[in-house]
């Protein structure tokens, strides 16, 4: 194995999340079967034996991918030299709250975790952002963080994204890669706006094969709420799906998506793409060239899609402003 190995840090590493997602890493699931990694895990200081023995069962696995793991409670010294952040560690929410509940109690971690970033990670560093409220706890790490360019600073939205091909190719009895050009615009949360105008199955359009009803009253709600279904039935908060997720964004970004399609990214909005204003952190259709997401524009967006966006823009909003007034940016 002769490249150099690359340095990935994963925040909550003894959580459930982290659990399944360590593995995948180390696996080689991001960069490839021919890049080794070292593994940075950060736990707050009581989790830090947990986070001990999922090391040891990291070097039990014996990935030939994995070179070294470290653990520390100290994100100044976790993000050292760091290429790929996965921001994970953060409280879940319990049945009967919405995510932007959680903003009290998960926004402080980010902030310093945003400036620990900037001070020590590598200059190609990428954040993702899994821990709710994601986007605006992407927000609050990307204003921590003044020398890291805000694109560099994701929330994931993957799993909704893929949610919504899950629902839709089960519905029109077709496989999850016959699906193409889906986006789910805006916010991780609730009002999330799933969008299947674009989408192609098997080359075919999506609108033609399903109704408006399904999609107004099953397909986008049961997509949007089906964060709050899976703690619901599950009795916790998704968590392989949510790692899967996270491989999935990540290793896209790293090694590009594959040609005619988009998938969804969190990403910090300039003010340049479909009206959303500049310093929200909004779920956008995107590619990944060169290991840089770029926003797909020049779609139509229909009257019903703008209504999605705008949303998501002033929930957003009111997310930052929340964020403001606890003076967490
Ligand atoms: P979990 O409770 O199982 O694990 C969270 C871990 O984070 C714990 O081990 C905890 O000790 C650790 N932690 C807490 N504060 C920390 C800090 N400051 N630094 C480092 N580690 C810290 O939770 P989980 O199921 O792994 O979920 C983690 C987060 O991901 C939650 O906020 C959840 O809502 C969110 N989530 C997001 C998505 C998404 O699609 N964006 C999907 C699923 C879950
Ligand atoms: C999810 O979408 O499954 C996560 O954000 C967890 C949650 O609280 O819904």
């Amino acid at each position: 194995m002769a490249q150099a190995p690359v340095t990935v840090t994963v925040t909550g590493a003894a959580g459930n999340i982290g659990y399944s997602l360590l593995f995948r890493i180390a696996e080689g699931a991001v960069f490839g079967p021919d890049v080794p990694v070292n593994l940075r895990l950060l736990e707050i200081t009581p989790a830090l034996n947990a986070a001990k023995g999922v090391a040891m069962e990291l070097a039990d696995s014996a990935f030939n991918t994995l070179y070294d793991v470290d653990i520390f409670d100290d994100p100044n010294k976790a993000f050292e030299g760091t290429n790929l952040a996965l921001l994970v560690g953060a409280m879940p929410r319990k049945k009967g709250m919405e995510r932007a509940d959680l903003i009290s109690a998960n926004g402080g971690i980010f902030g310093p975790q945003g400036r620990a970033i900037n001070d020590h990670a590598a200059d190609d560093v990428k954040v993702t952002v899994v821990g709710n409220p994601a986007n605006t706890n992407a927000l609050i790490a990307a204003k921590a963080a003044p020398d890291v360019p805000n694109e560099r600073f994701t929330a994931m939205m993957r799993l909704d994204h893929t949610r919504a091909i899950s629902q839709l190719a089960e519905k029109v009895g077709a496989r999850n890669e016959d699906i193409k050009k889906l986006v789910v615009w805006g916010n991780h949360s609730a009002d999330q706006h799933p969008d299947i105008s674009y989408t192609t199955v098997n080359g075919k359009n999506a609108v033609d094969l399903v109704d408006d009803a399904w999609v107004n009253d099953v397909f986008r709600p049961r997509v949007a709420k089906r964060g709050a279904e899976i703690i619901e039935v599950r009795g916790a908060s998704s968590a392989a799906s949510a790692a899967s997720g996270a491989i999935a964004h990540s290793r896209d970004w790293v090694q590009g998506t594959p040609e005619g399609d988009f998938t969804t990214v969190g990403m910090y909005s300039d003010g340049s793409h479909y009206g959303v204003p500049e310093g929200i952190v909004f779920g956008f259709p995107a590619v990944s060239r060169n290991g840089a997401w770029e926003v797909v524009d020049g779609l139509e967006i229909s009257e019903a899609t703008q209504a999605g966006i705008d949303k998501n823009v002033k929930a957003l909003q009111e997310e930052f402003a929340i964020i403001q007034s606890l003076g967490l940016a």
